[in-house]
């Protein structure tokens, strides 16, 4: 996809920093965002806006809203906007804590931080619980096709939708569970990641299972496992699509709006935020921003 974020397409890297930020009272939001497109590369930080950040510039943005907060017996699933995200991907972390000093300083006092999420690669690929993670995600043509908008314009083509969930788990609850508890609550076996045939209706990969939606519902699954030092720690779930429809379609199963039933992951982990942005395409290797016509 030549004018995408090429970040988005790639695999995730060893480490990786979530930047969120806020505008502040008076925010020159139109100089800030032309000081990020100097120094954003679409590899090393992939960019992604808000929907009040649009607002504020008068635009636009068609299918990019505010993440809606929900709430089921047993579960709440919370929402978080922030006005923009930066996505800093690497190998180093102290390189990550440069660059992430070097994006604050070029916003100046016009954002301000709300939250940043370390988060790393673990084993192969595999969340906290040791289950690999992005098996299923489409690849080559197919990636694309799930991943980025296209016959949308000029401005609008190339660019994505990411949605970011921080899940904490509960590290005591999943070590409670039998191995073929833990292997049933997800679908599939941790010795081999063999999707087990006979998983129940409640395992995470019958519950998602991107073929069986109407239409089907594909995504680009970008997770990072994150931790903190006191031990606490989970799964950085986020996700690319050409629309948030395949990613609000997946919860609501998962949540069991269709069927009652709520995905066996919440036995073990939660949701503490929930935030909708859109990442612009790009043109010449810079950000291309005429859909907010800048
Ligand atoms: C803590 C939270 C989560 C964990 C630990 C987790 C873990 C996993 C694992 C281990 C797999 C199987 C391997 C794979 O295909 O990647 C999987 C599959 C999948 N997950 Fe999650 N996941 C989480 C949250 C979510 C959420 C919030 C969504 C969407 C709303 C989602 C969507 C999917 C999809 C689409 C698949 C592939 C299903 C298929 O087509 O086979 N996951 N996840």
């Amino acid at each position: 996809m030549k004018n995408s974020q090429p970040g988005i397409l790639e695999s995730i890297p060893q480490h990786a920093k979530y930047l969120f930020f806020d505008q502040a009272p008076g925010c020159n939001t139109a100089d800030c965002l032309q000081r990020l497109a100097d120094i954003v590369d679409g590899v090393e930080i992939v960019v992604g806006l808000g929907q009040s950040l649009t607002l504020k510039l008068g635009a636009e943005i068609p299918g990019l809203s505010c993440f809606t907060a929900r709430s089921k017996a047993d579960i709440d699933i919370p929402s978080t906007p922030a006005a923009l995200m930066c996505w800093l991907r690497g190998d180093d972390p102290g390189d990550l804590l440069h660059r992430s000093r070097h994006v604050n300083a070029l916003l100046g006092e016009d954002f301000v931080q709300s939250d940043c999420i370390d988060t790393f690669k673990y084993g192969a690929g595999q969340d906290l619980t040791g289950y690999e993670d992005g098996t299923e995600n489409p690849t080559g043509q197919e990636a694309i096709d799930a991943g980025f908008l296209s016959g949308a314009g000029l401005g609008l083509d190339g660019s994505s939708f990411v949605a970011t969930q921080q899940w904490l788990h509960d590290f005591n609850a999943f070590a409670a569970l039998t191995t073929s508890e833990a292997d049933n609550s997800i679908g599939r076996r941790l010795s081999d990641n063999v999707e087990l045939e006979d998983a129940p209706e409640s395992a995470h990969v019958k519950r998602t299972a991107q073929e069986s939606f109407d239409p089907e519902a594909f995504m680009l699954r970008r997770s990072m496992p994150w931790s903190i030092p006191e031990a606490e720690g989970g799964l950085f779930f986020v996700t690319f699509g050409k629309s948030f429809d395949a990613f609000e379609a997946q919860l609501a199963r998962m949540i069991g709006d269709e069927d009652g039933i709520s995905d066996a992951l919440f036995q073990f982990t939660r949701p503490v935020s929930g935030s909708y942005f859109w990442c612009p395409p790009m043109k010449d290797g810079r950000l291309d921003f005429r859909a907010l016509q800048l």
